[in-house]
């Protein structure tokens, strides 16, 4: 397990002083290549790939591939090892094998006079062997806890193989579902978020950059890019002052509090101008403002990327000026803009200070990593890390706190072991054991994956329990990035007859006691490089769904998914939903476990559920505007309201809210207010629930949102116990940017608070704040 003893010191035994006196030496030792090439970051694709790596241009001349214009996408391995050879590798990407990092790293050791090691960075997302729920259901656990330990097992596998550093968490507010990579977030809300992402970086990283069996935490991307135009990855960001202050940017501001040591910055123009070149976002709030200490990357050829947008001149021109701003590392996907800093110093167009400001923050990482002292990571130790069977129990337990229960008419759920006699499981998905991993994983372990047929299957005892797919899967028109990782494209069953396939499932569901779909997306249809135009369920998967429904025959839907898809009919005519998002390695023992009872659904919606691809964004803090009372009849064809509300959630149990008071009623300005409420389990099983608290400010020198959460705490009660949540609202709460006095300001004003089981919660107080 992981070691949460451990101190959290920086692994290196050199006083601050003495560390800085080292990097003096080294950078005084150093030629300004050797320089630009401690700040440059290869990709090195060092495991499995599908034999025939997907190219845009359809050219297979290399095994590398190309973009449209033939610029190579990947960097060549011949390439980065003769950078590293001669000295000019400050850090690597993408390598995850113990013996291959520590090949690299041999090569580079060597390579450089100053005996400068590697910083091994990765995408560990949500887990690295042991594959944890998506980072969107973590968030759905509302648990920082479960999130914390989470991310703990994941550095220490990621560590214990040779990497130091994982460009997570991911802490974009995501409020348009089309967008693929709100699965990454922690979803529409900047508290959950700036609470989860204070989790993460905990997790990742421990209480300081350096301990032992963690990673540094990189936060991203900077900033704005979740609100990419019309949803549509990579595409400019235009957002208001009000906004980026007080929804964009609270979840980066908690991280670098929790003490991250890095952030990535965002491809994307902000307003106009490109984030990694943006020296407002850098200079004045990140150094300035915030006095973030850590170094800055850029995503990956983010920097070359000022040229592409048409903002540098060319790449000398781009490199300049990333570096002007503080872009301390450049990830580089193929001929680095860092490369051109020699010429750039030479020309005057940067100064040399600048590049030494940067050596200076990559070295301070790899010193404080202890990587002068250990370069080299133990293969055996790393192999016995990997399989430890704590971690797949730990993934279990965050699957099972993550689900989400949307509906259960009649109690369907959950299902009686002992008096069922027979169980349809039908879907593709259901039998997937690389989508129930969901994207952004690539060192799993696809024979130990549990699926939900498997979990199923294991838990039923003697239940008949049969399957059958029903459709195949959708392949995309665009193909993805991420095509070229083995598995990732998923099967086109040969000689599939679809209409013979869905008449099996109809006959299937017919004949037995129950029957479970499972729909969703294939995990290639969500993340990175994945917005989409619908939120439908793709393939056939309605239709059979419906088919099944038809047969009379109680049907279960599991949604697999990692954005809210278009459940408008399920929610009318599917008597039980439950959310299981990719629930990773263990995700069918969790999601058997919540079918059955043994444990009740506890997570609730961390984004409001949209009814339909039309409302996006929708969100539930919208502020009051004009005709409030016809706030849910905007559109005049249909509800303008979410189809399942942000917060929400149902349990095998049910909750009571009574006692809500507030203390005193009446604050100054910098004081607070203590809200406390007694929640009592009123069924009949031992369940969590996820207390929630909602803030509205009725008048000030800002309109501001309907209700925004505050607080919450999510609690496991025993049938009949009651227990009282205190919390607490201070200047933090109470305050928010105001764009016309461009400052945080608390207004004197009379406040809503409502506390209860999601952002509709009914029962409530107001108090009063008065000028100090
Ligand atoms: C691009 C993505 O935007 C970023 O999140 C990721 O960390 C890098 N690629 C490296 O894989």
């Amino acid at each position: 397990m992981v070691d949460d003893d451990a101190t959290g010191a920086a692994s290196t035994g050199l006083t601050d002083e003495a560390m800085q006196q080292r990097i003096d030496d080294l950078i005084a030792a150093m030629t300004v290549e050797e320089k630009a090439g401690q700040l440059t970051q290869y990709f090195y694709f060092g495991f499995q790939r599908d034999a025939e790596p997907h190219q845009a241009d359809g050219s297979q001349d290399d095994g590398v591939p190309n973009d449209a214009t033939g610029h190579e996408l990947l960097s060549q391995p011949a390439t980065v090892e003769a950078a590293l050879g001669r000295g000019e590798g400050g850090s690597l990407l993408f390598v995850t094998d113990p013996a291959e990092i520590n090949r690299l790293q041999r090569i580079t050791v060597d390579g450089n006079r100053h005996g400068i090691p590697a910083l091994f960075g990765f995408d560990v997302i949500h887990g690295f062997r042991t594959i944890f729920p998506v980072p969107i259901a973590m968030a759905a656990s509302w648990d920082p806890d479960t999130i914390e330990a989470g991310q703990a097992i994941a550095a220490r596998e990621a560590r214990a193989v040779g990497i130091h550093w994982t460009f997570a968490p991911m802490v974009d507010i995501a409020r348009d579902p089309r967008w693929g990579r709100i699965i990454e977030g922690a979803g529409e809300d900047p508290y959950l978020g700036a609470a989860v992402a204070v989790a993460q970086v905990r997790g990742f990283q421990g209480p300081a950059v350096g301990h032992p069996e963690r990673v540094i935490a990189g936060p991203k991307h900077f900033a704005g890019y979740g609100a990419a135009l019309g949803g549509r990855d990579y595409d400019e960001v235009n957002l208001s002052e009000s906004e980026l202050w007080n929804v964009y940017f609270p979840p980066f501001r908690a991280a670098i509090r929790a003490g991250a040591g890095n952030i990535m910055m965002a491809y994307m123009d902000l307003n106009g101008i490109p984030a990694t070149g943006n020296r407002w976002l850098l200079v004045e709030l990140l150094r300035d403002a915030w006095g973030f200490e850590g170094f800055v990357v850029s995503d990956a050829n983010g920097v070359r990327d000022l040229e592409t947008h048409h903002f540098a001149r060319d790449l000398t021109d781009a490199g300049a000026r990333a570096l002007a701003v503080g872009v301390d590392l450049e990830m580089a996907i193929a001929d680095p803009a860092y490369a051109h800093l020699p010429e750039a110093v030479a020309q005057g167009a940067v100064s040399e200070e600048a590049l030494d400001t940067a050596v200076r923050r990559v070295l301070e990482a790899k010193f404080r990593m202890g990587l002068f002292d250990t370069p080299f990571v133990d293969e055996d130790l790393a192999r016995e890390v990997l399989n430890d069977p704590d971690h797949r129990v730990t993934a279990r337990v965050a699957a099972e706190r993550s689900a989400v229960l949307l509906r259960n008419e009649g109690a369907l759920l959950p299902l009686d072991a002992g008096s069922l006699r027979s169980i349809a499981v039908i879907g593709p998905l259901a039998d997937s054991r690389r989508d129930i991993l969901g994207p952004w994983c690539f060192d799993q372990d696809l024979g130990e994956t549990v699926t939900v047929l498997d979990g199923i299957r294991a838990r039923a005892g003697d239940v008949l329990v049969e399957y059958t797919p029903g459709v195949r899967p959708e392949q995309r028109i665009f193909p993805s990035i991420f095509d070229m990782f083995a598995g990732n494209v998923p099967q086109d069953p040969a000689d599939f007859d679809e209409a013979a396939e869905v008449a099996r499932a109809v006959e299937l569901a017919r004949a037995s006691d129950v029957a479970v779909v499972v729909a969703g997306e294939w995990q290639n249809m969500i993340g990175e490089n994945a917005s989409r135009s619908s939120l439908t369920l793709p393939a056939g998967q309605l239709e059979l769904l419906q088919a099944v429904v038809a047969t009379g025959t109680p049907v279960v839907l599991l949604v697999m998914n990692g954005r809210p898809l278009d459940l408008r009919w399920a929610a009318e005519h599917v008597p039980a939903i439950l959310d299981i998002w990719y629930p990773g390695t263990q995700g069918g023992a969790a999601v058997a476990n919540l079918l059955f009872g043994d444990i009740s659904p506890g997570g609730k919606l961390p984004f409001s559920w949209p009814r339909t691809v039309g409302q996006v964004p929708m969100i539930y803090s919208h502020n009051r505007s004009h005709d409030p009372k016809k706030q849910g009849e905007r559109y005049w064809n249909e509800a303008s309201t979410p189809l399942f509300p942000f917060g929400y959630g149902l349990s095998y149990s049910s909750f009571e809210y009574t006692g809500l008071s507030v203390d005193p009623s009446v604050v100054v300005a910098g004081g607070s207010v203590t809200v406390a409420v007694t929640v009592t389990n009123t069924g009949s099983r031992p369940a969590d629930e996820v207390v929630q608290l909602y803030l509205h400010q009725r008048y000030g020198s800002a309109s501001r949102p309907v209700r925004e959460l505050k607080g919450f705490r999510r609690l496991r009660l025993e049938p009949g116990e009651s227990r009282d949540v205190p919390f607490t609202l201070g200047p933090d709460e109470l305050g928010y940017w105001n764009a016309a006095v461009r400052d945080w300001v608390i207004d004197p004003s009379t406040f809503d608070v409502w506390v209860g089981g999601d952002s509709t919660a009914a029962l409530g107080t107001t108090f009063e704040l008065t000028e100090g």
